[in-house]
């Protein structure tokens, strides 16, 4: 096999056998087929595609470069969430613990934000002594003993993958509908849960951008989930505007421990229930009351011992930025724009995310929103806060904020976007 033949296969729209796809990727992980070579193919696939039995051999390659864990030896059943990635999305906080509360056990492999998107590592990381990296027997641990673990993949989950989407990342391939679905499913699936929830981010602060691609990304997961014997469902949701009101690493720590605490805004308690019952029903507890575990304070408890059996301190203070700067409204009115995307850019210029894998992100930075769309708004009264250490940046961020919203004259006509706009599986 000749890794220019698979290139040439697929930039002439033809379909990969299985043996080339094995090859291929096998070839990539050991470093015998080279960056600039997969480059290439991965900028075949992105523009001409693959088909289900293709991305499925994918998929099954990439699990197969590395090991695979098993969550069998624990007395409850297991559940996990994924998100595609948006802006504002600290769901992962207050649902592990919640989905916990009611039975689960939540094994919530994670990541750290890249671009405008959050890392839910970076957030968790926010709180002094929390530690990230725990070794398979650790996970273990804290799964059966707490019911609710968020921690980095191992070294050895999917290692083509970890290669692959570092190369996607830097080479304009991270947007082709294939590709992403097989590096979630291979994550997942070599990950061992039982049952899986996609949450498909929908707009402009997402990867999709339109509902048409959000779907076909979902049912390829949902299929891919499904064929391996995980118990897989996706609900597509609205990512045009930010979730909550927050965008930053502590800032969005403290809004999912009000969450947790039974206050927090409505949209991000509406989406943690939504998919709460996914998972529960996924699982198998269709019973369980997510709404109850919330209100009487028993997914708080979860949180606050999941914490501090990965090393945090729940009731340490958070970091908060030197340095903050409000925006206000230009005029009076009615707010029926606030951009995801503008906003994510603005968190991350003020350094609350990285533009390069090592950059240190700030613990504090971040945007601190003062109003939703819908809501009314007064010329001259806070619309955001920006929270920096570095005041330097609150120029290139502020260039960010300026087109990101729309007030229109009181008394405009507003329908507000549903958070969930469909589900799959
Ligand atoms: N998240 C992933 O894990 N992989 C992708 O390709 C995109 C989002």
């Amino acid at each position: 096999m000749d890794v220019i033949s698979v290139i040439r296969t697929k930039r002439d729209r033809g379909e990969l056998s299985d043996e080339q796809i094995d090859w291929v990727i096998d070839a990539y992980t050991r470093g015998t087929v080279a960056d600039e070579q997969m480059s290439s193919l991965a900028m075949a696939i992105l523009l001409n595609g693959m088909n289900r039995k293709e991305i499925a051999r994918w998929t099954a390659a990439m699990i197969a470069s590395g090991e695979r864990m098993d969550f069998s030896s624990l007395s409850r059943p297991t559940a996990d969430k994924h998100s595609t990635g948006g802006v504002g999305d600290k769901i992962t906080l207050p649902l592990a613990p919640l989905v916990a509360a009611c039975g689960a056990a939540v094994p919530q492999l994670s990541g750290r934000g890249l671009g405008h998107t959050g890392g839910t590592l970076d957030k968790l990381e926010a709180i002094p002594g929390w530690r990230a990296l725990l070794s398979n027997a650790e996970m273990l641990n804290v799964l059966e003993g707490v019911g609710s673990v968020i921690c980095a993949a191992g070294d050895g989950l999917a290692p083509a993958d970890k290669k692959l989407y570092a190369l996607r990342d830097v080479t304009g391939t991270v947007e082709a509908i294939p590709l992403i679905a097989s590096s979630i499913m291979s994550k997942k699936i070599a990950e061992g849960t039982g049952s899986l929830v996609l949450d498909v981010k929908v707009g402009t602060g997402a990867f999709m951008k339109n509902l048409d691609d959000a779907r076909e990304l979902a049912s390829t997961m949902v299929e891919l989930g499904t064929d391996s014997g995980v118990r897989t469902a996706a609900l597509l949701t609205d990512m045009s505007t930010p979730l909550g009101l927050t965008a930053g690493n502590a800032l969005e720590v403290r809004e999912s421990v009000e969450v947790l605490a039974g206050g927090g805004p409505a949209d991000v308690v509406e989406l943690t229930l939504a998919l709460a019952r996914e998972m529960l029903d996924a699982a198998g507890l269709k019973d369980a009351d997510p709404a109850k575990a919330l209100a009487d304070g028993s997914a708080m408890d979860v949180w606050r011992r999941m914490i501090t059996a990965q090393g945090g301190d729940p009731d340490a203070e958070l970091p908060v930025a030197r340095e903050r700067h409000v925006v206000t409204a230009p005029s009076s009115g009615v707010l029926t724009r606030l951009d995801a995307y503008d906003v994510g850019v603005a968190a991350w210029r003020l350094g609350a995310g990285r533009a390069r894998k090592e950059d240190v992100v700030q613990a504090g930075a971040g945007v601190e929103l003062h109003a939703k769309p819908g809501d009314s708004v007064e010329a001259g009264a806070p619309l955001m806060t920006l929270h920096t250490d570095t005041p330097e940046r609150f120029e290139y961020a502020l260039q960010s904020v300026e087109g990101a919203f729309d007030i229109a004259p009181a008394g405009k006509d507003f329908s507000a976007t549903p958070i969930v706009l469909d589900r799959i599986g």
